[in-house]
């Protein structure tokens, strides 16, 4: 008999915290960690390097099965290219956005996100990992926070990577993609059923962590 995977999923909208929680779940379980978002930005990346039209559904269905993309320690690498900052990019963001409302290439990404779920356990963060991807997950944990808030919580990053930014034109942007987000058709942004909404508008990353650690070892390290 094949032996049980611990997924824990983590979902919720860009800016969020998701992927500083994942890191950290990452680091005290020694499970794997599958960053979706990264998937998706890669098939952008892939898409705007190929001169692909967003439209194409066939060509970027085909694109998504063979997705010359690498996940490493060190970073992302396409066809040996490290892509890792030309991924975080607002840019490539909206077109990650963008391609994924399409459901057949939702579809195609599926095996590749799946394919991470092997021993001792899995951490993926992403839009759909509770409702979709793996909806048996051990435990699903959805982060929220008002757009304004992870507007200024990317003005700050940017900042601090002495990248100016317009508080107002960001704000715009996560606004456009929230909608994209949450209103496509193909596994639209939601909590699971049985998901734990954390709102984060209001607390340190860190109690967001301590809380999430408790939460770890009540449901899947005591198993
Ligand atoms: O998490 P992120 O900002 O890196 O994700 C980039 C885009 O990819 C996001 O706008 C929506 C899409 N995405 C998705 O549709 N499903 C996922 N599981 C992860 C990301």
């Amino acid at each position: 008999m094949s032996q049980h995977v611990p997924v824990i999923a983590i979902d919720g909208p860009s800016g969020v915290g998701k992927g500083t929680l994942a890191q950290f779940l990452t680091d005290e379980t020694g499970f794997h960690l599958l960053d979706s978002g990264a998937i998706y930005r890669a098939l952008a990346f892939g898409a705007v390097k190929n001169a692909l039209a967003l439209e194409d559904v066939a060509a970027l269905v085909n694109l998504a099965t063979t997705l010359p993309v690498e996940f490493v320690s060190c970073g992302i690498f396409y066809e040996g290219e490290d892509i890792t900052s030309q991924v975080r990019t607002e840019e490539i963001a909206g077109v990650a956005s963008t391609i994924a409302v399409i459901p057949e290439v939702r579809s195609a990404l599926m095996a590749r996100q799946k394919a991470f779920a092997i021993l001792p356990g899995l951490v993926a963060d992403g839009r759909d990992m509770g409702t979709v991807v793996f909806p048996d997950a051990d435990l699903k944990l959805f982060l929220t926070a008002s757009a304004e808030v992870r507007a200024e919580r990317r003005v700050k990053q940017l900042k601090s990577k002495g990248v100016d930014a317009n508080i107002e034109q960001i704000t715009q942007d996560i606004k456009a993609r929230d909608d994209r987000d949450h209103n496509r058709k193909a596994a639209p942004l939601r909590p699971a059923e049985d998901a734990i909404v954390i709102d984060t508008s209001h607390l340190g990353i860190e109690d967001v962590c301590k809380k999430a650690r408790t939460l770890v070892k009540e449901r899947v390290l005591s198993t």
